[in-house]
């Protein structure tokens, strides 16, 4: 047992990408579990995670045991939480809340276990309240962990983890549906993809300017302003240009924003060489989707442009592919806008940008798209 580290809890939908946000976000993480990592615990840590897209909860002063093999029972747990509790629990009222993620644990009932550790743990400095505790303990049954259909090679032993729920945590974030904005199309990309897309583009610290150079209706631009960061937006298309304007005044974010009618490959010559920037876009794709070259040119022209404009910057980018990216690990051979993977990186690599992450993500069963994540070539 050691404790005193802080736990981030992914959201089921994705673990390799709630893994990769993690990352991004924090200057080191160690994977526990698909979907837990750990990380050194500071006041900035809590405070750059506390916007992202696939962290569902953030725990403090964390303990944990590993479960190898063999059984463990609610009271064996419980006594190591309350030898824990002297340290970490502070006086006040608490309460315990477990949860499975995965099949769980050993079979072990949430409710004995918050039982035990709570009958253990109470006396007269710290009462039991159920309702509106000062404190909660958080222990995490962590079993094995194949509900959420993306592959994942990550293995982990079971693992129970506990320790102090952040109650400034706001947990998985959903966004405002992109219908109440006053100006939707169906190409908006969802709150939460363009908020992960944004949160991966991050060096741990975030760039001082995120860049969509295909701003459709602003989904990414609304939550780069969202998280308080500078935006420069564009479009071909005017009508796209002014509806990004009118969600982006709605939307009331913290950060500045400019947005310019400018097809892509042009974006280096409208707003100039910038330093320490992400461009953050899902580029507009023909109807054949994967099978077809359509909106080939105008991606590489986006990023060769992009890559004038900030040589040492970031892109995260969203690229249709095959169903079968779903299959396994990324093969080089899946196909991506028309070609294999391993020829589309060649050719983003002759854009001055060097692929470092890609994880795909279902859309519906013919098609899948590739988040991909880039840094410079050089
Ligand atoms: C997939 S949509 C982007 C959707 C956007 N992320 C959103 O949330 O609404 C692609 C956008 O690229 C724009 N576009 C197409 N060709 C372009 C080009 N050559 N230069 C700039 N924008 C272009 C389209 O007008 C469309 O708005």
């Amino acid at each position: 047992m050691g404790a005193g580290n802080l736990a981030l809890v992914g959201s089921g939908w994705h673990p390799p990408l709630f893994r990769e946000e993690a990352r991004s976000l924090l200057e080191s993480i160690e994977v526990l579990h698909p979907r837990i990592v750990s990380s050194s615990n500071s006041d900035s840590a809590v405070g750059r995670i506390s916007r992202a897209s696939l962290i569902d909860e953030a725990i403090e002063s964390t303990s944990r045991l590993w479960i190898d093999e063999g059984n463990i029972s609610a009271s064996e747990i419980a006594i190591h939480v309350e030898e824990w509790a002297q340290s970490f629990l502070p006086e006040g009222s608490f309460a315990v809340r477990a949860r499975n993620l995965g099949r769980g644990v050993c079979d072990l009932s949430r409710r004995e276990i918050e039982a035990e550790i709570g009958a253990r743990i109470s006396g007269k400095c710290r009462p039991v309240d159920l309702e509106e505790p000062e404190f909660e303990i958080s222990v995490l049954l962590a079993g094995q962990d194949d509900s959420s259909g993306y592959w994942d090679d990550t293995q982990r032993n079971d693992l129970i983890l506990w320790g102090l729920r952040n109650s400034k945590f706001a947990g998985t974030y959903n966004g405002t549906s992109p219908t109440d904005r006053p100006f939707f199309k169906p190409v908006t990309l969802d709150p939460r993809l363009a908020r992960l897309m944004v949160s991966l583009s991050f060096s741990c610290n975030p760039p001082s300017l995120i860049v969509d150079p295909f701003c459709g209706t602003g989904g990414i631009a609304i939550e780069a302003s969202l998280l308080g960061l500078d935006v420069l937006a564009s479009d071909l298309d005017s009508r796209m240009v002014e509806g990004t304007k009118s969600n982006l005044d709605w939307a009331m974010g913290s950060g500045p924003y400019k947005i310019e009618r400018c097809p892509a490959d042009s974006i280096h010559e409208i707003w100039g060489q910038v330093e320490d920037c992400s461009f953050v876009f899902d580029p507009p794709y023909g109807r054949n989707a994967w099978t077809s070259e359509d909106g080939l040119d105008v991606f590489l022209g986006a990023l060769s442009s992009a890559s004038k404009m900030c040589p040492g910057g970031t892109v995260c980018t969203m690229l249709p592919s095959s169903p079968d990216a779903l299959d396994g690990p990324l093969s080089e051979e899946v196909q991506v806008m028309g070609m294999g993977w391993a020829m589309m990186k060649e050719r983003i690599r002759e854009t001055g940008w060097s692929v470092s992450m890609a994880s795909p993500v279902r859309v519906h069963k013919s098609l899948s798209r590739l988040v991909v994540l880039c840094h410079p070539a050089h």
